[in-house]
């Protein structure tokens, strides 16, 4: 997602995973992550963020160009810097690649992507994405070190792990709060777009939602919960709301 699309308003791109992954539970069609994306472009979402797993665990590979097809919003496609993928990727050249680790025995994505110490795996991965017109964002932790190796990587683009946290409590959120501001500036400062992204909730979103240097926040697990209670109508515009308030 461009800035120019938006200029000036912080971003909420909704993953819509976890619509797939109740899908998946009985191996059918419904609900339709498809759907998903129709709504949350109906009311005013700035994006659709899926990750297309290793073990296809939450959207499926024909979900892809049916999103694509479903809404003009730009897709995020959340991927792992593997072979497999890119090929995949370049397909269907979405908007965006957020490049996540993976590891199959994970719940969810549980670290930042380690790009200081994956240099040499990441560049011809950055690269090819970056050739393809496929804007390129790293999912890292909101260290200076990664910022750096996003820096050396040529990324556009880096997502600030909220994980930490959003877990953390009292002094110790506040200290990652911090963290998550400081490396948001030092990334605006050297020409890369953060963005801000998991674990994110109605309850600890505005701290997050109020970094200046933020442009974009991807969530999905908290407002698909909400969904099975007011609808993902209603969760995603709570939501906006919440950022919108915070600026
Ligand atoms: N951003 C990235 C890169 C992710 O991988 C995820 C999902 O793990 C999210 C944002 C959304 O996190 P959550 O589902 O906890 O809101």
């Amino acid at each position: 997602m461009n800035s120019v699309l938006n200029p000036g308003r912080l971003r909420l791109g909704v993953n819509i995973d976890h619509v797939a992954t109740v899908r998946n539970a009985r191996g059918g069609d419904h609900p339709d992550p498809m759907r998903a994306a129709q709504i949350v472009a109906a009311v005013g979402g700035d994006g659709i963020t899926a990750h297309l797993r290793e073990d296809r665990r939450h959207i499926r590979d024909e979900d892809i160009a049916r999103i694509q097809a479903a809404t003009a919003l730009p897709l995020n496609f959340e991927m792992a810097a593997t072979d497999e993928m890119v090929e995949i990727a370049l397909r269907h050249r979405p908007h965006a690649a957020c490049i996540v680790p993976e590891r199959r025995e994970e719940r969810t994505t549980e670290g930042g992507l380690d790009a200081a110490g994956q240099h040499n795996r990441l560049a011809p991965v950055v690269a090819r994405l970056s050739d393809a017109g496929i804007r390129v964002s790293l999912f890292i932790a909101p260290e200076a070190r990664q910022i750096e190796a996003a820096i050396k990587l040529g990324a556009p683009v880096v997502e600030l792990h909220t994980g930490e946290y959003a877990h953390a409590e009292g002094e110790a959120r506040a200290v990652e709060l911090k963290r998550i501001a400081d490396m948001a500036a030092l990334a605006a400062r050297n020409g890369i777009e953060p963005h801000a992204g998991h674990g994110l909730t109605y309850d600890n979103v505005q701290a997050i939602a109020a970094i200046p240097q933020l442009a974009e926040l991807n969530i999905g697990h908290y407002l698909i919960g909400e969904a099975i209670f007011v609808g993902l109508e209603a969760s995603v515009q709570r939501m906006r709301e919440l950022m919108d308030a915070a600026r």
